[in-house]
């Protein structure tokens, strides 16, 4: 695996000051992604943050000069993004279970909108903006019937929590029409993500498209925003090819251009919303290699983090087989040779990496793995064994900074 010396300098001073287990983010990944996005796309997309992907504090202040919208999905994320200086004007809500007290604190802190996943959250919500005298604005989820082949996990095209389903969408659209506390501003589909296949994606857009007119043509006279699910995925794995964007735009331009010379939608704000693809590439997890045993013929690196710091790497979130993410030794060189990987914790769940080939692995040595700026800290069971939580890094072009959001554990 080729890995740039610059990286590995900066890694291992990262390591030596904060230590390890720990995740690396650098700033201009970030920005480089998001301007990608924007030249690619030619403005045709404003850029939602899907904070979900990583809530860390620091890096949703950064995520506030690249992104036009943030979308959280708890109340957590939303007080959150608020301490992270985003205004609530600009913050979305979406998620299958939001709770009374969250629809509430949301409206009362002048949230942009309510992403509305169903008919009885349309109520609670109505209710509780017409408590506040307020009227509250929300975008419809819908669930389409298909999500074409090619995405990693999908959220419609079978029974699913997520969103009103397109074939109730005539039962329910004027039921919430008609709540007078709520004015519908426009409609939201996410029905699948880590695609890398730009065919599919593009298919997927068009029937978003499709769905978007019909739905507005019957409900939403003149709609403010439409937001696409991207699904736009990124490349985890030693041979996975990286989305070709280009083909993506030139797939769908037409098909988006298309749509804004409606009068109806000339007006619209098209959302793009995302995570993985912005952040994911953008950070690294790093572990030391604690031991090195050799069991029946195996090399074994035991390191200082594993599924309890990184779930999805383990292969426990939502993968079908175990795939090794890409990872390398830092400032590593030598013939590659077979190595498995493991983290700290008494279960045999816990590898990081089976028959991974990386140079010659030996106690103290730094591994790297790559594609984690997304799911990584906040989608693992951290709590589980009580091993302290791993520290947070920043890189930026004014240096490095410690932004663990995750408190230690109680000293001894
Ligand atoms: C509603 C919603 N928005 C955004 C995302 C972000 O997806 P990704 O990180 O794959 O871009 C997800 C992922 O599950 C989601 O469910």
């Amino acid at each position: 695996m080729n890995h740039s010396s610059a990286l590995d300098v900066w890694l291992l001073s990262a390591a030596a000051s904060f230590g390890t287990p720990s995740y690396v983010y650098l700033a201009s990944a970030i920005e480089s992604r998001a301007a990608l996005l924007r030249q690619a796309f030619e403005g045709r997309f404003a850029l939602s943050f899907a904070a979900k992907s990583n809530p860390n504090p620091a890096l949703l202040s950064l995520m506030r000069g690249q992104a036009e919208y943030l979308d959280v999905s708890s109340i957590g994320e939303f007080r959150t993004a608020l301490a992270a200086g985003w205004e609530a004007a600009r913050i979305s809500f979406t998620g299958p279970g939001k709770r009374q007290f969250e629809i509430r604190e949301a409206i009362e802190g002048d949230i942009g909108e309510l992403i509305l996943e169903s008919v009885r959250e349309a109520v609670l919500a109505n209710s509780i903006a017409g408590e506040l005298g307020r009227v509250q604005h929300v975008l419809v989820r819908i669930a389409p019937t298909t999500v074409p082949k090619g995405f990693g996990d999908q959220m419609a095209g079978r029974p699913s929590a997520f969103g009103i389903d397109w074939e109730d969408v005539a039962r329910d659209m004027p039921e919430i029409a008609a709540l007078p506390n709520l004015k519908i501003v426009g409609l939201h589909i996410y029905s699948g993500t880590q695609c890398l296949k730009p065919e599919a994606i593009c298919e997927n857009y068009r029937s978003f498209i499709g769905i978007f007119r019909e739905v507005c043509e019957a409900y939403i006279p003149l709609p403010e925003k439409l937001v696409f699910g991207s699904g736009l995925g990124i490349p985890y794995h030693d041979g996975d090819l990286p989305l070709d964007l280009a083909a993506v735009v030139a797939g769908i331009a037409a098909d988006l251009d298309g749509l804004k010379a409606l009068p109806q939608f000339a007006g619209t704000r098209l959302v793009l919303e995302l995570g993985r693809y912005l952040v994911g590439e953008a950070g690294y997890f790093l572990t030391r290699v604690i031991s090195v045993k050799k069991s029946r013929g195996v090399r074994i690196g035991i390191c200082d983090g594993g599924m309890n710091n990184h779930l999805p790497a383990s292969g426990h979130f939502g993968m079908v087989m175990h795939r090794n993410y890409t990872m390398h030794k830092v400032g590593g060189q030598g013939e590659p040779e077979k190595v498995n990987l493991v983290g700290p914790l008494c279960t045999s769940i816990d590898r990081l990496a089976v028959a991974a080939m990386l140079p010659r692995i030996e106690e103290g040595d730094l591994i790297a793995v790559h594609n984690s700026g997304a799911y990584g800290l906040t989608a693992s069971p951290i709590h589980f064994i009580s091993h302290a939580p791993p520290c947070e890094v920043l890189i930026e072009a004014v240096g490095m900074r410690d932004v663990t959001h995750i408190p230690a554990l109680p000293s001894a």
